[in-house]
């Protein structure tokens, strides 16, 4: 076997390098790829450095396989469909684990015969025999591409970097976007650390039955991160939020666990700022689970004249608090993986400014003329052509299933973004005036409510739940539990976490006030009964103003909720404001029961006492409503 800590250049591995100067790279590097070159076996190695040229050499060796389908090249330039393999539509929760000695450093005590969903923990030892069982040969015939990326800005100080090796050309133009990828970071490097990531479709060639032209390995699934070692690997799926590692597996799994050690916070939050007619400019952070409305929050378009939004990112933020005491974050990210489905010029004309160009979509529907389609675009897309739907079937608007899958994406820069932020890439991040919790919640939750402190707050984001959505593998619909919207993407035991959250309270930093909204409540017929999308700015406004300290709010057992007429209605139809504030007695007492016991069976010893005492004294609250 080769011993790695010899292998200096080249000449030492016998793999050729197809593109870049191996031996030019930082030691540290030229020792991981060799690693995984030993053992994967792929046929060549190729040194990304990001540029023009080469994603076109990239993109035109897809097209020509058919694993990219061009879109009309006037209408939509750059812009490319792929579809997957229909096993291979979604991150896979059940088969994500995080690698520790110590299980509890992973996980929370889970209750004796209760199933943990916090978190999947998997020892090295186990994890090590599993990945003896998939990794070796498993980039057989492909090549390796090395990715050097940097989460933030390169070279800020806030940044981190990764390398990611992959044999999938589609993760590889999907991290030019979503990443920097750039030669830079090789001399930014040096001989410091960095994570790594190693990612493979586990599909070495000969396959047989690809499907759609992609190549996977769906039964044999599993994504591992190892926060002690900073390393992930990810095998058998090529699907974003499993094969793009900066995502979530670096950018929320591995930093989260950093981010403790160092006293700051990686967080499934969009950051946006909102800028009132007063010109008085705010920032806030917003975490909802997947596909509850974060990019389109991100990017929403004012339905009040006056306001203005500007979008800093819309999925992760990092955040810390600078030595003045205000919370700063930063948007890891360079790029949005957005949900398709729903996005059209009405809910969201900003996302579909930023998608016009340079855009890899997954899973969407096509026209026989090169246009793109999804479910919430029939009313601008001239519905007589011919369709071939996200399968590569023809298809027909009624016909039966739909035309785009419903966790169809796109990909697009976020430098293309109309409303980006000028400080979107402001190394020391952008002061935070409120924190947003919020999940879908058909019944009984109210629009807004605001949290009576920090310690409260933390409580509010412990006990948040959803209806599952289609960007993780759950099926049907089901209100899950999914606290702080980190469920999936927690790095270590949900117990410290929330102790952290708690420890960053300090007397001489300014805390942000911490609200919860739903924009989901339904009606007896099963219609929203909140208009949405722009109109999301009038609770983003009754928020700002509580941030002012205007008294506009009055007591609820769950909270501050706002008093009759502070939320700006004007201009909407008929609304039953009364409605979207009631909270129905029953409902709230099985509500705070059902989550004392779920926190309870789930996070067992590790929840901290302070949250206990604010679950309790919500639960005194609700029972004398
Ligand atoms: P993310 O995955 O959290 O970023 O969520 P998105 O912003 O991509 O939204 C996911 C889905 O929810 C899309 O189909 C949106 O059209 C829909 N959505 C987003 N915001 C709203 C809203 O305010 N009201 C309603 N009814 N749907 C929304
Ligand atoms: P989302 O990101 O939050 O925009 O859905 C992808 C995901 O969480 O899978
Ligand atoms: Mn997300
Ligand atoms: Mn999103």
């Amino acid at each position: 076997e080769l011993d790695i800590s010899q292998v200096t250049t080249i000449d030492d591995i016998d793999v050729p390098v197809v593109k870049g100067d191996f031996n030019a790279l930082p030691l540290k590097v030229r020792q991981f790829v060799a690693k995984t070159v030993n053992k994967c076996t792929p046929r060549g190695i190729w040194i990304c450095d990001g540029s023009p040229l080469e994603v076109q050499e990239i993109r035109e060796k897809m097209e020509s396989r058919g694993q990219f389908h061009r879109l009309n090249q006037q209408k939509w330039p750059n812009c490319y469909v792929c579809r997957t393999d229909p096993l291979d539509v979604a991150r896979v929760e059940g088969k994500t684990y995080v690698v520790t000695d110590n299980r509890y450093e992973s996980v929370p005590h889970v209750k004796e015969g209760v199933k943990g969903i916090l978190g999947n923990w998997m020892s090295p030892e186990q994890m090590k025999q599993e990945m003896t069982g998939r990794l070796p040969g498993c980039m057989k015939g492909r090549t390796l591409y090395v990715i050097p990326f940097s989460m933030g800005p390169v070279g800020s100080p806030l940044s981190k970097i990764g390398i990611e090796l992959t044999d999938s050309n589609y993760v590889v133009l999907s991290m030019f976007v979503m990443t920097r990828v750039s030669p830079k970071i090789w001399n930014i490097l040096g001989d410091k650390d960095f994570v790594r990531c190693v990612h493979t479709l586990g599909a070495p060639r000969p396959v047989e039955n690809i499907i759609s032209h992609w190549p996977c390995n769906p039964e044999r699934i599993i994504i591992a991160q190892y926060p002690e070692d900073r390393m992930i690997i990810s095998f058998g799926s090529g699907y974003g939020g499993n094969s793009l590692l900066g995502k979530k597996c670096f950018a929320l799994r591995i930093a989260s666990s950093i981010a403790r050690d160092e006293g700051w916070l990686a967080e499934h939050m969009l950051i946006m700022s909102v800028t009132n007619p007063a010109g008085e400019e705010k920032f806030i952070a917003a975490a909802f689970p997947s596909a509850c409305g974060k990019t389109n929050m991100a990017m929403l378009e004012s339905s009040l004249p006056g306001w203005k939004v500007k979008c800093v990112g819309d999925d992760i933020a990092w955040m810390r608090f600078d030595k003045h005491g205000r919370l700063r974050a930063i948007n890891p990210e360079a790029g949005f993986f957005g949900v398709a489905p729903g996005t059209n010029r009405k809910t969201n004309p900003i996302a579909m400014e930023t998608l016009k160009s340079n855009t890899i979509f997954t899973n969407v529907a096509m026209t026989e003329d090169g246009d793109v389609f999804w479910e919430g675009l029939e009313k601008y897309v001239d519905m007589s052509k011919k369709f071939i739907d996200w399968k590569g079937r023809d298809w027909k608007i009624g016909q039966e299933g739909k035309a785009a899958h419903p966790n169809s994406r796109f990909c697009s820069p976020a430098s293309q973004c109309p409303i980006i932020h000028n400080r979107w890439e402001d190394p020391e991040g952008v002061p935070i005036d409120a924190i947003i919790f919020g999940g879908r919640r058909p019944e009984g939750v109210p629009l807004v409510y605001e949290s009576f402190s920090w310690e409260h707050g933390v409580m509010v984001g412990a006990a948040l739940k959803s209806e599952t959505t289609a960007a993780a593998e759950f099926k049907g619909k089901q209100i899950m539990h999914d606290p702080m919207a980190m469920r999936p993407f927690m790095g270590y035991n949900f117990g410290d976490y929330l102790q952290h959250w708690l420890n960053i309270n300090k007397p001489d930093r300014h805390m942000p006030k911490i609200f919860h909204v739903n924009w989901f409540r339904l009606d007896e017929q099963g219609n929203f009964m909140w208009p949405g999308f722009g109109d999301n700015i009038r609770v983003i406004d009754w928020i700002c103003r509580r941030c002012n300290g205007e008294e506009i709010a009055q007591l609820s057992p769950i909270g501050l909720l706002p008093t009759p007429g502070s939320i700006n209605t004007d201009g909407l139809d008929k609304l039953d404001m009364e409605g979207l504030f009631d909270l129905p007695k029953d409902y709230w007492v099985e509500d705070i029961r059902e989550t004392r016991q779920f926190l309870d069976d789930q996070v067992g010893e590790d929840l901290p006492t302070t949250i206990q005492k604010e679950l309790q004294q919500q639960q005194e609250r609700i029972s004398a409503m």
